[in-house]
This record gives C-alpha cells, sequence and structure tokens, in this order.
C-alpha cells in the first residue's frame, strides 16, 4: 500500500515550478508534474510523473487530472504555471493582457475547480498558489503580470475562507526575485520599440528587472522550503520567500503608502 503523499504542480518544465517539483520528490512525495512541453518530453524530471497540461485549456486540465488521479489523487496542489508580458500600460495590446491573466489567474482558477471535487471527497487538502511580491505592489512595465498576480490575492483570500470546512488549507507563495526563470515566458509586448514615448525608461527599468532576476535568490532553497512548509499540519495563509529589501519594500507600500512607495521604487527602476 502506498503511504506517500501526492503533490500535483502546474508549471514544472522550468523555474520555481521545477525546482519545487524536485524538493518535493528529494522529500519523499509522489510529485506529479504538468507542463505544455511534457507532452513531447515525459522523462523530463527523474522521479517524477510529467504530464502534459496546458492551464488555459478546460480540456487539457481534465485529460490531466484524469492521468494524475490514476497516478493518485493529490494530497496538495502547487500552482506555479504563469508569465508575463513586458511592456508600458498604453503600448500593451489588450490581447497581451488577456493572455497574461487567462495563464497566471485563470489557470489557477480553471485547477482548483478541478481539483477541489477530489480534495473534498478525500477529506482536505492543500491548495499553494504561486503570487509574487508583485501581488502586493507594482513596479512599471510590468502591469498585466501585476494586475494577474494582485487578482490571485484577492481570490485566495475568498477560496481559503469558502474551502476551511472541507478540512482544504490554502497558501499563497509570494516570492521575491529568483534566480532560473526563463526568458521565453517574458515576451516584450509587440509595439514596444525605440521609436516608443516610454522607450529610454522602458530600457532601463527592464535592465533593471533581467538584472534583480538573473542575481536572484538560490530558486533550490525556495522549493525546499515550500516543501517544508507543506510537512506540517497547519500551513501559513502566506509565505514570503524574498531578500531584506524586498520585504523592505513591502513593509513601506503597507505603512508610508503607494505614493512614498511609487517614489522609491521608480527612481529605482527608472534612471
Ligand atoms: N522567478 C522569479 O523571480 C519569480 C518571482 C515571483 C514569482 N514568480 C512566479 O513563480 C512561477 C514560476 O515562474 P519562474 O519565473 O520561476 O518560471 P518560468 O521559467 O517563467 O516558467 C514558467 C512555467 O510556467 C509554465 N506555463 C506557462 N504557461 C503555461 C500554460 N498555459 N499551461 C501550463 N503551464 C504553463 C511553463 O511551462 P510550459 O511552457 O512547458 O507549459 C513553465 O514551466 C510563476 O507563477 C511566477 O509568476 C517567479
Amino acid at each position: 500500500m502506498n503511504h506517500r503523499k501526492t503533490v500535483w504542480i502546474t508549471g514544472a518544465s522550468s523555474g520555481l515550478g521545477l525546482h519545487t517539483a524536485m524538493a518535493f520528490r528529494d522529500d519523499g512525495w509522489q510529485v506529479v508534474a504538468g507542463a505544455r512541453s511534457f507532452g513531447s518530453h515525459p522523462d523530463a524530471i527523474e522521479g517524477v510523473t510529467c504530464l502534459p497540461l496546458d492551464v488555459t485549456s478546460e480540456d487539457s486540465i481534465r485529460a490531466f487530472c484524469e492521468q494524475a488521479a490514476a497516478v493518485a489523487p493529490p494530497d496538495a496542489l502547487v500552482q506555479c504555471a504563469g508569465m508575463l508580458v513586458l511592456g508600458s500600460c498604453e503600448e500593451t495590446e489588450t490581447e497581451e493582457f488577456r493572455r497574461v491573466m487567462d495563464t497566471n489567474y485563470l489557470g489557477m482558477v480553471r485547477m482548483n475547480r478541478a481539483v477541489l471535487p477530489l480534495m473534498r471527497r478525500n477529506g482536505g487538502g492543500k491548495i499553494v498558489l504561486f503570487s509574487s511580491i508583485n501581488g502586493l505592489l507594482g513596479i512599471p512595465f510590468q502591469s498585466a503580470y501585476t494586475a494577474s498576480k494582485h487578482a490571485i490575492e484577492g481570490y485566495a483570500e475568498c477560496l481559503s475562507m469558502e474551502v476551511k470546512p472541507f478540512g482544504i488549507q490554502v497558501m499563497l507563495v509570494e516570492p521575491g526575485d529568483h534566480r532560473s526563470g526563463s526568458d521565453k515566458y517574458r515576451p516584450h509586448a509587440a509595439a514596444m520599440s525605440s521609436s516608443s514615448p516610454y522607450a529610454a525608461a522602458y530600457e532601463s527599468a527592464t535592465a533593471r528587472i533581467h538584472h534583480d532576476e538573473s542575481t536572484g535568490s538560490d530558486p533550490d532553497i525556495l522549493g525546499r522550503k515550500i516543501a517544508k512548509t507543506l510537512d506540517r499540519k497547519r500551513i501559513p495563509f502566506r509565505k514570503r520567500i524574498a531578500s531584506p529589501d524586498q520585504h523592505a519594500a513591502v513593509w513601506i507600500h503597507r505603512f508610508l503608502g503607494a505614493r512614498v512607495n511609487s517614489a522609491i521604487l521608480r527612481k529605482y527602476y527608472i534612471k
């Protein structure tokens, strides 16, 4: 009889999702990982069941859940699938906003709708939603991503209250900058060009964003922290995993207000 706990993880082909999947596996969990690219790479992660999953498609989610449930129903669901589009608010197309929202926010909504009945039937479970420091405050030229992460934060508060009576706990993970994310999930908005009225500010801010991510914290440590936290009987509603200056930015935003925070962040990102 299999006594290992099982976690299902979305967006596990790259970045923090991949490192989190490996951390759970190394802690002895049975891991079922989902991502679009697993369709052509089913053996992508040693010791992990890798299944194709597109969180923007109800059909793909249904097929993933059927195959994953045949491995084992989830004790935990960890949702990492995400992307962003860099661009000014003015020049980012509505369709580009929609794509980010559809993946980051509605992707989680769809997955939860599919998995909650299974967890209720099993008498409980843990749901981890990857937000970001950008779920708490905005930075220039990441408005689509910031809006999607703010949506996740509000949604998670509602979800946790509703599912508590069923023994289901919800945790938001709010990472600061971490290494290993792939540039292919950070396209520039199609309209951004050297003739944009925002070109100089955009170049400065995106260079800063790129630098901070490529020199960011260790993704292995984040993965291990999440796996360790999920071993606890009770998990916190928020888990911020960030550098001291990013913790400080959240504190300033909350206690000194968005105006002071904006002045500091504007200076930081736009030279
Ligand atoms: N890296 C950071 O510094 C940082 C900071 C704060 C928050 N986060 C959050 O952490 C999560 C992971 O980001 P990352 O930067 O570490 O990784 P990443 O390298 O950007 O990887 C993104 C992952 O999402 C998957 N994905 C994208 N669209 C998908 C879709 N429609 N259906 C299923 N999977 C999809 C990708 O897999 P496929 O292309 O194979 O589908 C890939 O595995 C995201 O939610 C991100 O917002 C990251």
